[in-house]
């Protein structure tokens, strides 16, 4: 299937899989992109050294085109943007609205710049600054997300902008495709749907709590971070939304040194990322560290499969994923599914 969205990144097929922080890693992102999808590596909780070997990873195991997520108000992005131009990757992929400096520097080295966005106003900037593509996601999707449905935002941004429009938020089949499609998207990108896959290495105690969860099991919380985020109801974002900005504030500081350990960043730089968080999404100093507390939060979950002392970002559409196909498995199935969703449509194919 040829669209806006394969060509402009030599994929085979319309579908992303995007960057989700400890999920989307070196094995994920190779097997989606050797599935003919765009795979993303997610480097926000990454230290550079291990978006450098990650990078390496991934090219040492797929021959197709990869992407990179990362954050743009970062203290570091020019840095890892350093790191995506020496690597020849593909792809840059942006959390929030890159500066357009950013862009073009990645656009001069010939990297494709794609920034995801929830809102029409951000489509539009970023488009008038040079983007090449946007993700836009729908209130439904998984993370950090915004109120809008993907059916009322997804058109408005096709409206707005002329560039390739990908749609994210509540997508995992066939017939999400061709819907997306015949919105005037370019194609899908999906996070959720390929957390659940037998190629993410999160949990099995974890993919479980997924495959369990009904639509409604899935929650808009401030709770965490102080910022909109969707993640599976559990006994802990019931407890973290019952104790109150103090208690978030204490973790927070604790989450904060030991992210500080992790990304390898001194506070010197953790200071100027929060400076520059402030100024770039009019933060306060609170909400800044609070923001703290995801890495530390998605990775006891995502990584030590620890579901008592970890948040599970996920998008509604967990309620209605029950099984752990490969990206491979998910990818053909999605394409045929999609094929057969145009034949059903009255004169089939050759409608449009
Ligand atoms: C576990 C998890 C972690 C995520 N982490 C990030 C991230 O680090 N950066 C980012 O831009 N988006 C992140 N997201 C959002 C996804 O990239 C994607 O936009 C979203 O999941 C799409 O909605 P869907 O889950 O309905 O497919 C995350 C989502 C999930 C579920």
């Amino acid at each position: 299937m040829d669209t806006a969205l394969t060509r402009l990144v030599g994929v085979r097929y319309p579908i992303v899989q995007t960057g989700m922080g400890w999920v989307a890693g070196p094995r994920l992102v190779s097997a989606a992109a050797n599935a003919g999808a765009l795979g993303i590596l997610a480097s926000a909780t990454m230290s550079p050294e291990r978006l450098r070997s990650a990078v390496r990873e991934v090219a040492s195991r797929t021959e197709a085109p990869f992407g990179v997520n990362l954050r743009a108000d970062a203290g570091d992005a020019g840095e890892r943007v350093r790191i995506i131009v020496e690597e020849g990757v593909r792809v840059a992929s942006f959390a929030l609205a890159p500066k357009p400096e950013l862009i073009s520097r990645l656009k001069d080295a010939g990297v494709v710049v794609i920034p995801s966005v929830g809102a029409r106003r951000h489509a539009e900037k970023v488009a008038g600054w040079g983007a090449d593509a946007v993700v836009v996601q729908g209130g439904e999707g998984g993370g950090h997300t915004g109120e809008v449905a993907t059916t009322v935002l997804l058109p408005q941004v096709v409206d707005a902008v002329d560039i390739p429009v990908v749609a994210a938020g509540g997508f995992h089949d066939g017939r999400g495709l061709v819907a997306a499609l015949a919105y005037g998207a370019a194609g899908i990108a999906m996070g959720t749907r390929f957390l659940l896959t037998s190629d993410s290495t999160v949990p099995a105690a974890v993919k479980a709590r997924y495959l369990a969860a009904a639509a409604s099991d899935v929650a808009v919380t401030t709770a965490v971070d102080g910022l909109p985020h969707r993640m599976l109801r559990s006994e802990l974002v019931a407890s973290l939304e019952r104790s109150g900005r103090a208690a978030a504030l204490v973790r927070a500081v604790r989450h904060a040194a030991a992210f500080r350990r992790l990304s390898g960043l001194g506070w010197a730089r953790m200071v100027r990322d929060g400076r520059a968080m402030r100024r770039g999404k009019g933060l306060s100093w609170s909400q800044v560290l609070l923001a703290a507390n995801t890495p530390m939060l998605l990775k006891a979950s995502m990584v030590d499969g620890r579901t008592d002392t970890g948040v599970m970002a996920s998008g509604q559409v967990a309620g209605v994923i029950d099984d752990l196909p490969s990206c491979a498995e998910l990818v053909e199935r999605i394409m045929a599914e999609a094929a057969a969703a145009l034949d059903r449509m009255p004169g089939g194919r050759t409608v449009g």
